[in-house]
């Protein structure tokens, strides 16, 4: 039988080496996470959280065969969407734990997109002090970015991800298959994730996506595998020996600061991955107007993010200054100042002359928005 593992990438967390963990890359993984559970099991029994449109469609059969193996696992879902990555779904979660009786030896199997892996990471971070959780991607923007590293939470009304824990999976599991039945929407907002990984850090990698869309958005097996691998390595490379982001992990904020104020401002009506591409944008045009940056990167960046269908001019309605006060609230700002990770040319990032972010004004942050 073929081996559905195409790849498996450690990573190194932090300095303790029993904090590391695999992602294993494959198609058609169900059948091996079953058998690694049965051969080292993580949990006495799991509960697998998912979203209620991904529960019939991909949990259910991976209920099914983890069952079959002889595994234990009881579904727990909520309604998909940002909107719902709150503290009301995460009492939910944590109530249905407590009913189904799982104890400390339990484990949680996060199914999903970014807000399942976040939020099932956090139930599993919190629930009776801490639990283990295997991450199982089913979207790119998951499988590149939100599975790896850590950091698991949800949004309050003040703002995005502002409650949260570190809390490192046991494992990933990203399964090339179940993209299959990924929306091209979805697929868009997950390459603003690698388009970002690509800027910050691979200017190869960024040729190969500009060169490569269409295949990319009809998920055209080779490169879409490429494309995924390297920018999960790049992330891995960020993430390990930054466990709590106190150094370089901080470049993975690219666009990010702009991002989150979109994405709060407006009510999450602006999904993440669009709100990182008008993000990346705004925060390059900055790196620009400050002397950091030429102009063509800036624009090449807007043209590979167009390409793959991503917004790039924040909506009007969101006001400069709604967005500047959701800046200032969000967790980069150090010192009562906003920070930016900024590009000094496709593929690497400026260093200032202490740490890795730029302390940013209101003026020339609200003259960067891209509109
Ligand atoms: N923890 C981190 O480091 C980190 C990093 C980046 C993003 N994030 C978070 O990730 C979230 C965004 O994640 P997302 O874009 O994956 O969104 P998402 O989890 O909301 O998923 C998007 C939609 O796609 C559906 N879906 C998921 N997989 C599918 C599949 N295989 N087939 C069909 N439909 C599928 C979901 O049901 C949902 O409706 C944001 O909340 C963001 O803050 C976290
Ligand atoms: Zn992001």
């Amino acid at each position: 039988m073929m081996n559905p593992v195409i790849a498996s990438i450690a990573v190194q967390p932090g300095p303790s080496p029993e904090r590391a963990y695999t992602i294993h890359v494959g198609r058609d993984l169900a059948g091996g996470l079953a058998r690694d559970l049965r051969a080292a099991p993580v949990g006495e029994r799991y509960v697998l959280i998912t979203d209620e449109f991904l529960r019939p469609l991909h949990a259910e059969p991976l209920a099914a065969t983890l069952r079959a193996a002889g595994v234990r696992v009881d579904t727990i879902s909520f309604p998909a969407g940002e909107a719902n990555k709150n503290r009301d779904t995460l009492a939910r979660i944590i109530d249905r734990m407590v009913e189904l009786e799982l104890g400390r030896d339990g484990a949680v199997l996060a199914l999903g997109g970014g807000v399942v892996g976040d939020l099932a990471g956090f139930a599993a971070a919190t629930y009776q002090r801490g639990i283990p959780v295997l991450q199982l991607p089913t979207t790119i923007l998951a499988m590149v970015d939100a599975s790896i590293g850590g950091k698991t939470g949800h949004d309050v009304p003040g703002g995005k991800n502002l409650v949260g824990a570190f809390h490192q999976p046991t494992a990933i599991y990203a399964d090339l298959n179940l993209l299959d039945t990924l929306p091209v929407v979805q697929r868009s907002t997950g390459y603003a994730e690698v388009v970002k990984h690509a800027f910050i850090a691979d200017a190869e990698l960024l040729a190969f996506l500009e060169a490569h869309i269409a295949e990319l958005l009809d998920l055209e097996p080779t490169a879409t595998q490429r494309a995924i691998l390297d920018s999960i390595r790049i992330k891995v490379d960020v993430v390990s020996a930054d466990a709590r982001e106190e150094g370089r992990r901080v470049l993975l904020n690219f666009g990010h600061t702009v991002a989150h104020a979109v994405e709060s401002v407006s009510g999450y009506r602006i999904s993440h991955g669009e709100a990182v591409a008008m993000g990346m944008v705004s925060e390059a045009a900055l790196a620009v107007q400050r002397g950091l940056l030429d102009g063509e990167p800036l624009r090449r960046l807007q043209r590979l993010l167009e390409g793959f269908g991503l917004p790039t001019s924040i909506p009007g309605d969101l006001s400069a200054t709604a967005l500047w006060n959701a800046c200032r609230r969000d967790k980069k700002v150090r010192a009562g100042r906003v920070h930016c990770v900024l590009p000094r040319r496709a593929g690497e990032m400026a260093r200032p002359d202490r740490g890795w972010s730029f302390a940013v004004q209101e003026e020339e942050l609200r003259g960067a928005f891209s509109r």
